[in-house]
């Protein structure tokens, strides 16, 4: 499917920078006229992805996010969210609801909220070498 929009943004893993990357997501996906309920959907699935990446693959040490927004003449936007932290060992596994590493704190429900405010979510991930987390969310507006 052909682009009609891409975008590219680095970040450090930062929580300051959770709230950023929320907003620069919707509004690259505002461009494309969606529905408030789908721009509030995008911007749930993007800070679960960020927060992950902040908490659990850099442990709040310091590293980079890096997020590919590509956005397809059907309308359908893409958001990749890769890190180069520690990777997952086995992502069927963290993909269950409730299953967290992380002790009381968290929930682990992180990619399940991915997965049921998006049409697609695909999780790639290398142990040592870090996880790439991709979004897929047709959208109902106008392409841009
Ligand atoms: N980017 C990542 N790098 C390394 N491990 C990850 C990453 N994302 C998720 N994980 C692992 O997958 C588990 C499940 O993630 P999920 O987001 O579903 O739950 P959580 O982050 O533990 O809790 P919650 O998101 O509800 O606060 C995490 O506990 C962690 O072990
Ligand atoms: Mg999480």
């Amino acid at each position: 499917m052909k682009k009609i929009n891409h975008c590219k943004i680095t970040i450090p893993a930062k929580s300051v920078n959770e709230g950023y990357a929320r907003a620069a997501v919707a509004a690259f996906a505002a461009l494309a006229d969606p529905t408030l309920e789908e721009l509030s959907d995008i911007r749930t699935a993007v800070s679960e992805a960020v927060t992950n990446c902040i908490v659990h693959a850099y442990h709040e040490k310091a590293g980079l996010i890096y997020i590919d927004l590509t956005l397809t003449e059907d309308n359908t936007l893409k958001i990749r969210v890769k890190d180069k932290g520690c990777g997952i060992a086995d992502i069927a596994q963290a993909r269950q609801p409730l299953f967290t590493t992380a002790g009381e704190e968290r929930s682990g429900l992180g990619f399940t909220v991915m997965a049921s405010f998006s049409d697609k979510l695909a999780v790639r991930s290398a142990v040592g070498k870090g996880t790439t987390v991709t979004i897929t969310k047709r959208l109902q507006g106008r392409p841009a």
